[in-house]
């Protein structure tokens, strides 16, 4: 069996279920997948792959993303690595590939990471917060693709059956 590590950073919960979609398509996929918070997951030990995610705030990861990286660098670049954000609250995530941010581009190089996808985000029109409220004035919605996700969770399963671990 093949075992996944799914790994996110998630402050009010739209990327956690990405990763959930993540993780049930790879489990579709015949693969072992296991779907964790970045903050609270201490070892990388015993999994053959990694997907690691982070929703953006301020054109950055959520900083536990970013720590987990930091954290577990040599781990990761020793393992096959994919890497997704979502944010965008409109439909360009959709229309186009949106790279990543600058950050996570350079996180992606050091670590040697397979792909990046960035997948739209989701901001409730209530949500909570001063920058967050005002946020959500004008662009709040749920712009989570959720096909998209599953094509790319099919995409890392068969290139992990190709390259095999
Ligand atoms: C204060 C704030 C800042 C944000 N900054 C960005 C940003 O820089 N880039 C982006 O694409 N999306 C941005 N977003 C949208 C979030 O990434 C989006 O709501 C995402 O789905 C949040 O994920 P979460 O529910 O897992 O926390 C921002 C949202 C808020 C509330």
């Amino acid at each position: 069996m093949t075992r996944v590590l799914v790994v996110y950073a998630s402050e009010r919960g739209g990327t956690a279920e990405i990763a959930g979609w993540i993780g049930a398509g790879l489990s579709g996929s015949g693969l072992e997948p296991d779907v964790r918070p970045a903050g609270s997951t201490k070892t990388v030990e015993g999994y053959d792959a990694v997907v690691l995610g982070g929703a953006l705030y301020a054109g950055r990861w959520h900083r536990e993303a970013r720590r987990f990286a930091r954290r577990f660098s040599g781990e990761l670049a020793a393992r096959p690595l994919w890497l997704f954000s979502s944010g965008p609250l409109d439909h360009t995530a959709e229309a186009k590939t949106v790279g990543p941010v600058p950050g996570v581009a350079r996180l992606g190089r050091k670590l040697g990471a397979r792909d990046h996808a960035t997948f739209g985000g989701r901001l409730a029109p209530d949500a909570r917060g001063f920058l967050a409220s005002k946020i959500a004035k004008r662009a709040s919605g749920d712009y989570r693709d959720r096909d998209r996700v599953r094509a790319w969770a099919d995409e890392i399963a068969r290139e992990l059956r190709t390259v095999g671990t």
